[in-house]
């Protein structure tokens, strides 16, 4: 069996927490927890006294000996700050898996394409629902039954974390420096300028994180279905950005739209994909935001018979967690010696968020 991957988390939040500590600290994993790095000097000496490994507030501040012990690192912290510790870690030559979204804006994403390339390092991004058994469960029975897609509706109905992950015995960690957090709130101003380019209001960056960091996950999910060149045709919002929208229209002509609506004032969530086929239509309904091991359901309604009857069937019962799969295909593909990825590459990530920019400006002309 192939030796583990030694990877520090970096940004041991929410997601961090919740998510890619319990993969990396299972028994048998993969890839295995080797240091914590977190912002909060609170939160990285209590995770990292509790899991028994060295700790630090940067990359930088790692010890030596620490830095090289390590494969990889599993970035988990703010989207601000990715594009800088991605480009850390790829110098201090460590494989990269990283958080949706990829970068702030398609430029910065492209920098971070071309700093993954000349690095050999595998850049993986954190687009789980690709690994959920659902999708491709779905995509399995399509090619089964030769059928082909005609046009997809994406509904997401977000109340964000809270009531998923409410009795989760969360480490805090209020102490991250406010210089940290307003250079974050800074550069991301600066990345809803470049993209609009204009100077943004409020509401413009609560649209713009929207679309790069909530609807990015169906965006990707919706592109792994439909493989094919896209175009965007329009993109809304609403409610003062927690509500955004697009619709794309692929090379062949299918019709995709998708709208995400943040409303916390619910404590229920809801993110359902209809798909329809030339052989019936397929309902994909996801369970949560944090999977929890919960079955996305599948339901497969077929075309009518002669007795006016559309056979309904559930095709997936699978609870394996995407989360956890993810991060196992990272550490396989460090470990078979790949320089890429076997899922969500850098490239997919930056044309992702070049198509949300698009929507996001059309969305702003409305
Ligand atoms: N895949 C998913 O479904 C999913 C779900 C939620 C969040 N995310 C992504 O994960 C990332 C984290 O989101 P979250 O909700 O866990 O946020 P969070 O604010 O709960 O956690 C971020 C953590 O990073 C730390 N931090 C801040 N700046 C840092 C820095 N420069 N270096 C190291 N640590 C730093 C903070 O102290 C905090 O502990 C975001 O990019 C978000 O888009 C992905």
């Amino acid at each position: 069996m192939a030796e583990a991957i030694h990877a520090a988390l970096v940004g041991a939040g929410l997601v961090g927490q919740v998510a890619h500590l319990q993969t990396l600290t299972a028994p048998g994993s993969p890839i295995r927890l080797a240091a914590i790095v977190d912002a909060s000097p609170t939160r990285a000496a209590a995770l990292g006294t509790a899991h028994h490994v060295p700790h630090a507030t940067s990359l930088a501040g790692l010890a030596d000996t620490v830095s090289a012990s390590l494969d990889a690192v599993v970035i988990a912290a703010p989207d601000p700050a990715h594009h800088d510790l991605a480009s850390t870690a790829l110098g201090m030559g460590l494989h990269v898996f990283i958080e949706k979204p990829l970068a702030l804006t398609p430029t910065e994403g492209a920098a971070m394409q071309a700093a993954v390339a000349a690095s050999g390092r595998v850049c993986q991004v954190g687009y789980m629902k690709r690994f959920d058994p659902a999708p491709n469960a779905l995509l399995d029975d399509l090619l089964r039954r030769a059928a082909r897609i005609t046009g997809i509706a994406v509904e997401v109905r977000d109340p964000d974390a809270a009531p998923f992950v409410r009795d989760f015995p969360f480490v805090p960690g209020t102490d991250v420096p406010s210089s940290v957090v307003e250079e974050g709130a800074r550069r991301f101003a600066e990345a809803v300028a470049e993209v609009l380019g204009r100077l943004p209001e409020s509401s413009d960056a609560t649209a713009y994180a929207s679309y790069i960091s909530a609807l990015v996950h169906d965006l990707n999910l919706v592109r792994m279905l439909v493989p094919e060149a896209m175009r965007v045709e329009a993109g809304f919002t609403a409610m003062g950005g927690l509500q955004v929208g697009m619709h794309l229209r692929t090379a062949s002509g299918c019709l995709i739209r998708m709208t995400h609506t943040q409303d916390p004032s619910i404590a229920d969530y809801e993110e359902r994909f209809t798909v329809y086929t030339t052989r019936g239509v397929y309902e994909m309904v996801f369970p949560a935001p944090y999977l929890l091991h919960a079955t996305t359901t599948l339901r497969r309604i077929d075309v009518k018979d002669a007795t006016e009857r559309s056979e309904i069937a559930f095709i997936n019962d699978s609870t394996e967690e995407a989360f956890v799969l993810e991060l196992h295909a990272f550490a396989d593909a460090i470990q078979a010696g790949r320089t890429t990825p076997v899922a969500n590459d850098v490239g997919e990530a930056v044309e992702d968020l070049r198509l949300l920019g698009e929507a996001f400006r059309l969305s702003r002309r409305n």
